[in-house]
Parts: C-alpha cells; structure tokens; sequence
C-alpha cells in the first residue's frame, strides 16, 4: 500500500483540508433502509452492513462511502462480489442502476479504541458514540446528516460477558447461540441519520419506570447501569419523567416510542449523547446520591437527561442538514434544557448561572483566535466546533427570539416548525423561517447573529432633563478571525427606568429593538427629574454593557431593582469598579461600596438564598480578566484577594451569624435547601477571605461534620487554598474515604487543581504522576488539567511551567484521543491577552504542540489557529 504522506511528491494529505458550508451538496445516493450483523467481542467486533441504496436525482457519480481505520473484507452489490476502491479511508463503488443492495463486512477491536468513537469498550461494556462521524468508524456509509434510514440491528455476544443487548428502537426477537453466545434483533422505525445509531452489550441492570404519555400511550423507562450503581439512578428517572412532561405541556411534543433507555458509561467524550431510544451518558451525569455528589451535580444531572430527552425533537425528529447548522439542534435544545431547570429551580438564579458560565466561557471563546459564529462558515474538524458558541450563544439566540417575538408567537413558531420538518434534516435558515411566517415578524436582521461572531458592546446613556428622558444607545461589534467591519446587528434590550427612592418603574419595563449603530429612545412625563436606567433586564441579549451609571446609580439598582438579574449585574459591576482600577496600578483598594451593597443584599428579606449566594459571588479572575486589554495575572489575583479580604473583614459579624444558622436535612434537595447550602458554603468563604485561620478551623469542623456532599465539597473547596494541617488531614479523609469511586475521585483531582496556592503548581505536577491518574478517562483528564488551567494565577505561573505541564499532557492525549486533546488547547490561544513575557512562553508551549509527530488534525486545527 502506498502512503502519500510518505511521498514528498505526492499532495499533501487529504487529513487537513478545510470544509466549507458555501460548497454542500445535496447526497448523490440515499440510504433507504440499514440492515446490521454485529458479531461482539471485547477485542473483536465483525460488522456486516447491508444497505438499501437509491440514486438522487440523474447523475453517474459512484456511491462514496465513508470509512475511518476500516478495511473491507467482502463488497457485495446485489448479492455479487462487486468491484471497489479505496480513496483514502473511503470505498468507492460503481453502480449501474437507480437502487441497489450494497453489503460490506468489516472487522476491528474495540478493546483498542482509545479515541472513544465509533464502537469501543468501557469497564466491561462494549458501546457507541457516532456524532458527529464515528459511524463511519463501524462500518462503511455516506455518514452525514441529511442521509436518513431505518435501521434494523442484530447484535450476538456472549450471553455471560454481554448478557444485556440494546440498540435504537425496540428489540422484537431475541434468541440463545452456540457456545454460551446469545443474540437480539432491534428495529428503529424511525428514520434517521447515522450519527444517531447507537448499541450497547454489557452486564447492566435496569432501574425501571414509566410514563403515560399525553395520549395515553405507556413508555417504558429504564437507566442502565452496572448492579451495584443501580441505588444511585433514582435522581435520574425522575428528572427524565418530569422532562416528557415538561416537553408535552410545554412544547406539546410527545415522546414516539414505546421504550426510552439511557445507559450509564465510564469512559464518554461529552456529556452525554440522544441516540433514538438509546440514550448514553457520561456516568456522571446519571450516577448521584447525596453523598456523593453535590446540589449542583444534580441539577446538572436534571439539566442533561433534560437535554438529551428533549434532543427526541430538537435533533431527532428534526435533524440537521449539515455539521454547519449543529447549532439548530443544540442551540435550541440548551435553550429548552435551561427553561426546564428554571422552571424546576429559582428561576432568577438559574438564568445567573448560564450568563456567568457563557461569560466564563462564550465570551473569551467570541474575543480570541477560535472565535466563529454561531453557525460557522468553515471546519478543519467538526468535533471543535461543539463549542461554547455553537451551543451556549446559539442558545442565546432562541431566548432572543422568544424575547422578540413574545412567548405565544414562539410556541406557533416551534409548532410551525416541528410540523414543517418532522422528519427532515434542516437548516438554521428554516428554525427562524418558521419564527418568522408564524409571527408575521421580520427577522431579516436578526439572522446576522448567526452568521456574525464576536461579542457586541452596546453603550448605553440617558438624558433626564425636565419631565422626560433620552436613552442614547450605540452598538459595535469587533472584528474576529476572518470577520471584519461588520454590520449592526438586532439587539432585543430590556429596560426600564426606575425611581431613585423607591425602585418604582417610572417607565414601564419593554423590550427596545436596538438596530442601528447609533439610537434614541425619548420618553415622555417622568415623574423624577433622575430615573435610573435598568437595562439588559434577564440579560435579554449576550452583549457587553457599557454604561456610565455612577456607583451611586449601581448600588441603588442592586438595592431596589425589581428585576433580580438586574440586581445582580449592578452587584457584579461594582465589584468589577472595585477591582479595575487597583489593578492598573490608578489606586488602592476601597471595598466600601461592595461591603455597603453585600451587607444590604444579605439582609433583604425578599431575597431567596440561592440568589445571595450569586449575589455575594466575587468575579472569578477569568471575568475580571476579559475586562482588561492586557492581563497580568499575579495583579489580577492580588485584587481579587484584597477585595475577599476586605469584604469578608468588613462583614465579619454578619457572615458568621449567617453561617451559624441550622442547616436543612442532609438529603433534602428542595430548592429552598438548596439555595440555603449554597449561601452557607459562599458565606464560608468569604470568612475565609477574611481570616484564613477561621475559616479554616470552620471549614474543617463543617467537613468533619458535613452530612452530604455539598457541604463536604463545600468545605474542602475552602480548605485546599488555605494553609494549616486541616488542610491535609481533610484531603487525605476525602481520598480514603472516596479513592474506589471514581466520579468522586475526579472531585478530589479537581478541588487541587483548582486550589489558589502558590504551591499548586507543584501539587499537579505530582498529580498527573499519581497512580490514579490517567489520560484514558476523559473525566480524569478533565478532572486535573481543565480545572488547573481555569485556574488563572497559577496556570499562568510566570515561570512558563503550566504552559509547558499542558502542552506536554495534549501531545501525549492526542495519541489516545485526540477530540478530548483538542479540547485543551483554547487556554493557550489567549497569548494575545497576556503580558509579554507569559505571551511569549504560550506561543512556544503551542509551537512545541504544533511539532509534534503524528498531530491529530483535531489538535492541528485549534493549534494552527491559536497562532493565527
Ligand atoms: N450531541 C451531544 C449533546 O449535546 C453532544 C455530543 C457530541 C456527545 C459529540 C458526544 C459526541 O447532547
Ligand atoms: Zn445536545
């Protein structure tokens, strides 16, 4: 066999060649129906492929099907031995008619599957992943979205080692082999894309349930696990049941087969994945009971079971037509998931918690070197643009919508659209047609969201004089990789004017439409001569707010505001006002108006606590980060600090008596409860902040006496960036106590790296030579080296060794498993946000990268970029 990477003559190797959303293509054949025979062992699987295939349209284009790794043992076109030709990892065949019968055999070892796609084992089960294009890792076939098939499955595998064999659909026979060996057939009636195919065999058990649909049809609910983890799947089913529900009352989208199962795996890129009916997820996003796992762990659980159901119509039912419009599912099906969790948690907090996490992520995404929009032009390897953009700005983009429209033309939207292309795989273009032709709203504008990257600033000013008011808005949006002088955009902004005194709205709250660069806005007869001006209300719009309230204005706004979010954006403010300006060097830290408006925020009655607990959260060193033109670390960290200090000073008393108050039961998971652990864990820190040694002996005492979880990890979380022995006894317990469980072992890798010590650095370069540690399991990896490089002051150690850890750690995981790799590489594009001499020693971390043999194209894409 000939390479052509070997040959200097040949053309570069087709691995790195840039795909293009202007070029896509209708298929040149369909795939009508799929037939498999999958013969399972751990370290060999033998596919058979039958497919029943149909010329599109008039052309004499042979039939490409997409291999990855694969050789083919037979070819077969209507039950003959065919002529075929690879190009590439592809298989090409000549056909002579409109329809044919293609069969292919193929065999590999999952056991060495490390890249975890396609089909591959993990701790004794044999599993699934195929979205984006890990079918074409099982067997040869189109692979892309707008090829849709039924699918009939037989699966036989040792009836000991594999007694449990699911795929899509529903299993109509099943039957006893030879030689200890058993099989089942599974048949999915509904058509769908490849990327949705899913099997699983293992020794699994079934925590069961049901559900009556809204027409009366029963489901069958089952989370599989592994026997001994079956105590902790409860959580789970229920948050899956109260997802159909949600999705029918809310949606009016009932669920279409008779079965719904999710299986639990170990060892999982993502999340989680919606296979028709088949369901498989991260372990960790299923497993929880409240010792082990934190308030936030399940919620999280309840927000991507949520996800993954409510993917059975956004994504399923109606898929996407091409990778480029990846964002029409998961965009849409964030912004559901997070609807559901508000309307099951506090509403007003739930929403804070997105905008931190897409400010924490989106929005340095939208500023640096893999800024794309939201439905990108162009790809070297779709699995990097499963982003914070695609996913979380494409969200925002649904709510936008809503907001736009009003929450009445949204669902005839949603019902417009579902009806139009039930069964289809569609495009960004076609979600907002729907929006449009059921509202009778033009959106014209509105589309450059998805077609425009970088973040808008919007400058906001008002005018009070005499009895009325002017609010000047102007917008821009900065130029982003391959994007430049781009257009003003349609920026839904909430507002209201509010009284002073009272809070009371002067001028009602309503949705200015912002379309122009430059805009005003008069309102008449206002009762004050000096209305305050609360806007981007609910954070109607992913934007930066500029505005020139004065200190006095935001502390008011955080006191009497009557829209919560907003209360919370005047809090986040002030302390970015407090912070700014030390470190520029311009002054000295003055806390006072953060203690002021933390000590008003703690004693206002009306406030839930899990508002609070936002409410008194200090921007994290990455938030302030974004704020600042050129980020030295070491003096953001040292602001931040002082700020904690002050305030947990300044607030001694309060915190303390907040702190002591009686706890809520150990596994009540009620929202009350949960919000009342979560101020209580804040209030612990900031004590800290305040007195390292109190809050030490504090944070022990909670630990030692902690009755879940929350309170365990809460306590630790403060523990691990103090000194004093409490700190090691209490992390040397969480290890003895939890080192044979591993989704509470990753706690354990993260809580350290994440440890604002100037010795962790240290710390985690002995961690990833602990024997627990391993680059194999995604969540490991993760557990470490997400969290240390999201630990600004010390992954960007002046000396340059965090740099040097994380490049070493993605060359090595790029051998193994380069999606996961790939995923590492973003901290180290942002040299351009950083002084000189850490700049430097980034573009040489990414440069060691860059040279490195055998570079996967997922890593070659974000690190060729990444230095632009
Ligand atoms: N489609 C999955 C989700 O968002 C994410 C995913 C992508 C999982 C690729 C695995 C692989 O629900
Ligand atoms: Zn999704």
């Amino acid at each position: 066999m000939t390479d052509s990477r070997m040959n200097p003559e040949a053309p570069p190797t087709p691995d790195h060649v840039t795909i293009y959303a202007k070029d896509y293509e209708p298929p040149k054949w369909w795939v009508r129906h799929v037939d498999l025979d999958c013969d399972l062992s751990a370290d060999k699987a033998r596919i058979r492929a039958t497919l029943n295939v149909e010329k599109n349209g008039s052309h004499d284009r042979p039939l490409v099907l997409a291999g990855d790794g694969l050789k083919p043992l037979t070819v077969q076109v209507d039950g003959a031995d065919a002529q075929w030709t690879l190009e590439g990892d592809n298989l090409l065949i000549e056909l002579s008619g409109e329809a044919h019968e293609i069969a292919t055999t193929v065999e590999f070892d999952p056991s060495a599957n490390s890249q975890l796609m396609g089909l591959y084992a993990s701790g004794g089960l044999l599993c699934t992943q195929c979205e984006s294009e890990g079918f074409r890792r099982i067997t040869f076939h189109p692979d892309r979205p707008d090829v849709l098939s039924t699918y009939s499955v037989t699966m036989h595998a040792d009836a000991k080692a594999y007694p449990i064999l699911l795929a899509n659909g529903n299993k109509v026979s099943e039957g006893i082999g030879e030689d200890g060996r058993h099989w089942a057939r599974w048949e999915d009636p509904f058509p769908k894309p490849s990327y949705l195919f899913a099997m699983v065999a293992g020794d699994l058990s079934a925590n069961s349930g049901a559900f009556t649909t809204m027409s009366g049809r029963e489901v069958e609910l089952n989370i599989w696990v592994r026997e001994k983890d079956l105590p902790l799947t409860h959580h789970a089913l229920q948050a899956l049941k109260d997802s159909m529900k949600w999705d029918e009352e809310v949606y009016g989208r009932e669920y279409d087969l008779d079965l719904f199962n999710i299986v639990a795996v170990d060892d999982f890129n993502f999340g989680a994945m919606e296979n028709k009916g088949l369901n498989i997820f991260n372990s960790r996003y299923v497993l929880a009971d409240s010792e082990t796992a934190t308030d936030q762990d399940f919620d999280a659980i309840a927000g991507v079971v949520a996800h993954e159901y409510f993917h059975n119509w956004s994504g399923n039912r109606v898929t996407c037509r091409d990778w480029f419009q990846l964002s029409l599912k998961e965009g849409f099906t964030v912004f559901r998931d997070q609807c559901f969790s508000q309307d099951h948690n506090s509403e007003a907090v739930k929403r804070i918690e997105d905008v931190r996490l897409l400010r924490a992520i989106q929005f340095p995404e939208d500023s640096g070197p893999l800024a794309h929009p939201v439905r990108p032009d162009s790809y070297i390897e779709i699995s990097n643009f499963y982003t914070a953009t695609v996913y979380n700005k494409g969200a925002e983009l649904i709510r936008m919508m809503r907001t736009i429209l009003g929450e009445k033309d949204f669902r005839k939207g949603s019902d417009l659209y579902f009806e139009r292309h039930d069964g289809q795989a569609v495009t960004c273009e076609d979600f907002v047609k729907a929006m449009e032709d059921a509202s009778g709203k033009d959106l014209a504008q509105f589309r450059l969201w998805y077609s425009q990257a970088g973040t808008p600033t919007v400058r906001a000013h008002v005018d009070a004089s005499g009895s009325g008011a002017v609010l000047k808005l102007q917008q821009d949006i900065p130029d982003t990789p391959g994007q430049k002088d781009k257009q003003p955009m349609a920026i839904p902004l909430k507002m209201a004017l509010l009284s002073r005194q009272s809070g009371a709205e002067l001028v009602e709250e309503r949705t200015v439409m912002l379309g122009e660069a430059e805009q005003t806005v008069t309102f008449e007869d206002i009762a004050e001569a000096d209305p305050i001006l609360s806007i981007n209300r609910d954070f109607s719009a992913p934007i930066i707010l500029e505005s020139d309230r004065d200190d006095e204005e935001l502390a008011a706004l955080a006191r009497v505001d009557g829209n919560a979010f907003a209360r919370y954006e005047a809090l986040q403010e002030l302390n970015l006002r407090a912070l700014l300006p030390v470190i520029r060097g311009e002054t000295v830290m003055d806390a006072s108006k953060v203690i002021a408006a933390f000590d008003a925020t703690l004693s206002d009655e009306r406030l839930d606590d899990a508002f609070k607990a936002e409410a008194i959260m200090i921007p994290s060193e990455a938030m302030i980060g974004e704020k600042l033109a050129t980020i030295d670390p070491d003096k953001v960290h040292a602001a931040r600090q002082a700020l904690g200090h002050e305030v947990g000073k300044g607030l001694t008393e309060k915190l303390e008596q907040m702190y002591g108050r009686e706890r809520p039961a150990g596994d009540d998971l009620s929202v009350a409860a949960k919000g009342q652990r979560a101020l209580s864990n804040q209030l612990l820190g900031l004590i800290a902040s305040g007195d390292p040694a109190k809050g030490a002996r504090l944070a022990k005492a909670q630990y030692d006496g902690a009755r879940n979880m929350t309170e365990r990890q809460g306590a630790l979380t403060v523990l691990v960036s103090l000194d004093g022995a409490e700190r090691g006894a209490a992390l040397e317990d969480f290890y003895n106590r939890f080192k044979d469980q591993g989704l509470v072992l990753d706690k354990w890798f993260g809580l350290q790296a994440r440890a604002e010590r100037d010795d962790t650095m240290d710390a985690v370069e002995k961690l990833a030579e602990h024997p627990d540690f391993t680059l194999k399991n995604p969540n490991r990896l993760r557990a470490l080296l997400v969290n240390f490089a999201s630990n600004q002051w010390v992954f960007h150690h002046a000396s340059g060794r965090g740099y040097d850890l994380l490049a070493r750690m993605v060359i090595e995981a790029d051998k193994l498993n380069p999606q996961v790799a790939a995923r590492l590489v973003p901290p180290l594009g942002r040299w351009r946000r950083y002084t000189d001499a850490r700049a430097k020693l980034m573009r040489a971390a990414l440069q060691r990268i860059e040279q490195a043999d055998g570079l996967s194209k997922d890593v070659f894409e974000q690190v060729s970029k990444s230095l632009g």
